[in-house]
């Protein structure tokens, strides 16, 4: 089967194209970094217009790299959330008139499961069942996976997400949006162990992320340390550590409490070297594989769109009905659990 992944949830546009058989035929992305850089973070109504311009050159793009016409395709599977609405309406208009052009049927995929499925793209994937790290700018949650569409959330955020956080902390040290990447770069530069930030919530039992406060420390370390280079640096490092440390931490009680051995993470933030960093380390002595998809699939891509959007056409998620169905909020909890899901 081969199968369009439509991505325009936030601020980048893709569309990529996957064979059940063949794997990936191609995925093209354009991100519009640059148009929200002067704002300091995402405009929705921007990103909405700009997803309209980029996303079906992009389509003919991914069609051309793989080397096929539109007649070609199965199926089409769009993010229809969670998301900007408005940006999601885009992906949603779009894969569905085709898929209505085309007389295939169109597929309705959550960014997040999206994400959670990412890792399966790479040679040597995890089998189920295995432990989920998901970190990106608007979620940080853990999961119990047990096949597809077989979600047990362990944990989740109690305020900022793991990405925001960075992004918010990136932005008090002067950093140009978006953070995450800015504030790994600076960190580079620190001198290890001149701060120490909290690690949160590891004190009491339970799953659940809190980073907010790290923020707020790193504010204040800011105001009473000044905000020389070096010192900014070192105030990087060790929000980065105390965010990797905590992460580890918890992704170690959730293997130890579901007796699993294999973790993946995926998500923007996965991306982050210090963080593959403390949790390879810690998989190795709980004698645990971790699993985590190529740096570009770790961020917003249609690989993992049309991946997923695979993985529930095959277990029989077929949705002709003509809706243009997008939700804004959607968790992953919430996802239907295919009854016939089969083993890929
Ligand atoms: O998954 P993603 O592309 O979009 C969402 O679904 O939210 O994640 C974006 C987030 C941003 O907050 C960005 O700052 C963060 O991932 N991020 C990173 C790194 N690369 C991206 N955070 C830390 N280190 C990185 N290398
Ligand atoms: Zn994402």
């Amino acid at each position: 089967m081969r199968i369009l992944g439509i991505e325009t949830s936030c601020d980048e546009t893709a569309a990529a194209i996957y064979d059940s058989d063949q794997g990936l035929l191609s995925h093209a992305l354009y991100s519009q970094v640059a148009l929200h850089a002067e704002y300091g973070g995402v405009v929705p109504e921007l990103a909405s217009r700009d997803h309209v311009r980029k996303l079906l050159p992009l389509i003919e793009q991914a069609l051309q790299q793989a080397g096929i016409t539109r007649q070609a395709l199965d199926a089409v599977a769009y993010t229809a959330g969670p998301g900007l609405i408005g940006a999601l309406l885009v992906g949603a208009g779009v894969g569905r008139s085709l898929a209505y052009a085309l007389k295939i049927p169109a597929v309705r995929v959550h960014h997040m499961e999206g994400h959670l499925l990412a890792p399966m793209l790479e040679a040597n994937p995890p089998d189920f069942p295995f432990v989920a790290l998901l970190v990106s700018g608007g979620h940080t949650q853990l999961f119990r996976v047990d096949g597809i569409g077989q979600y047990a959330m362990l944990g989740d955020s109690l305020d900022d997400a793991a990405g925001e956080a960075f992004d918010k902390t990136a932005k008090l040290l002067g950093l140009s949006y978006p953070g995450g990447p800015a504030l790994a770069k600076l960190a580079e530069q620190g001198q290890a162990g001149r701060f120490k930030f909290p690690r949160p919530m590891t004190d009491r039992p339970g799953l659940d992320f809190s980073f907010s406060g790290l923020k707020t420390f790193a504010l204040n370390t800011v105001q009473r340390e000044g905000d020389d280079e070096q010192t900014r640096a070192d105030i990087a490092l060790a929000f980065e550590v105390a965010v990797a440390e905590t992460m580890a931490i918890k992704c170690r009680r959730a293997l130890q409490e579901t007796g699993l051995k294999r973790l993946i993470i995926a998500g923007g933030v996965s991306a982050n070297q210090r963080l593959r960093h403390h949790l390879h380390t810690m998989a190795k002595k709980e004698q645990a594989e971790l699993y985590y998809p190529r740096l570009e699939f770790c961020t917003d891509n249609a690989a993992m769109i049309a991946f997923a959007g695979s993985q529930r056409l095959l277990g029989g998620d077929v949705q002709q009905a003509l809706a243009l169905d997008a939700t804004a909020r959607w968790s992953l909890e919430n996802i239907e659990t295919l009854i016939a899901a089969k083993a890929f």
